[in-house]
């Protein structure tokens, strides 16, 4: 990529891993305004590569909304309580503790998942700034893990695509919540019968065509897919064991090392993610976050 960016001559370089997904772009300051032509870029590789990962920026929470506004219509968390003050489209995450209190959310997205599946309006991307990464020994913990989507769906017997195809999923907030209350430690009280009506379980197809890439993918997540809507009950408990068993697979599998000022963006039709928690209290990780939705893409018109 070239482009005429702040007055000089600007080459943007994105460099692949090699791997299932991923590739590093340098050359860009995301805290400045993006060319219409190099914005263009970035979201054909962010349809390529699923993650993308933007080294050595230096950004405030307010620098971070502005990039991720150019992606896409921006959510506002309110559950977690963990906001930028005044910017509450970011999101803070974090297991430090200041003057007895937390900084941020400690256990965000801790298990295979797709962010906003169990919303009618699903998500684009999410724009993540590593700002403390724990390290032991001096390897970076904390990783965040993906699986590539495209490929699950490629990978699936024909069979099942043909039967699976124009099916639907029923996705429920309430499955992960459960699942990270399970964990040991967790602060999380059940969610309450006004918790749940305002987040009632939602279907979207099992399988998307992808905005960017035109092409397939698997969009069901162990951490909220609770039902496929057309099977009967054990066959829709056997197919879903076999798809999040099946997506989940190391050929699938990506795992991003965070360094220090990364922002990392990925898009949320081709991956699922994980977020490892493999650090302690006292090793710090500090990030802040913006959830891009898909407005842009697939419009359900509802907040
Ligand atoms: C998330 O699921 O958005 C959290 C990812 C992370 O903290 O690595």
């Amino acid at each position: 990529m070239h482009e005429e960016d702040y007055g000089v001559k600007h080459e943007v370089k994105v460099r692949p891993t090699g791997e299932t997904l991923g590739a590093t772009i340098e050359g860009l300051d995301l805290s400045k305004p993006l060319p219409a032509n190099v914005l263009a870029e970035v979201m054909q590789a962010l349809g390529k590569y699923g993650v993308l990962r933007f080294p050595e920026q230096h950004l405030q929470g307010k620098d971070l909304k502005q990039f991720s506004l150019q992606l896409g219509d921006l959510e506002i968390n309110v559950a977690g309580g963990f906001q930028e003050p005044g910017h509450p489209e970011v999101m803070i995450l974090s297991n430090m503790v200041e003057n007895g209190k937390p900084v941020g959310l400690s256990d965000a997205g801790q298990d295979w998942h797709t962010d906003m599946s169990y919303s009618r309006q699903i998500a684009f991307a999410n724009v993540l700034y590593g700002i403390k990464i724990p390290r032991r020994d001096g390897r970076a913990l904390g990783n965040t893990e993906f699986c590539n989507m495209h490929a699950a769906y490629d990978g699936l017997p024909g069979e099942m695509k043909k039967k699976l195809d124009g099916m639907t999923v029923l996705h429920d907030f309430n499955k992960f919540w459960e699942l990270m209350r399970g964990r040991e430690g967790s602060g999380r009280a059940p969610l309450s019968d006004a918790q749940r009506k305002a987040k009632p379980p939602v279907s979207h197809p099992i399988f998307l065509t992808h905005p960017i890439t035109a092409r397939k993918v698997l969009y069901a997540n162990p951490g909220y897919s609770i039902r496929i809507n057309e099977l009967s009950e054990k066959e829709s408990e056997e197919t879903l064991a076999f798809l999040f068993a099946h997506q989940t697979q190391q050929k699938y599998r990506y795992a991003n090392r965070w360094e220090e000022r990364d922002v990392l963006v990925w898009e949320d039709f081709g991956t699922i993610h994980n977020a490892i928690p493999d650090y302690l209290p006292h090793e710090h990780r500090l990030i802040k976050r913006c959830q891009v939705m898909a407005t842009r893409f697939f419009n359900s018109g509802e907040p």
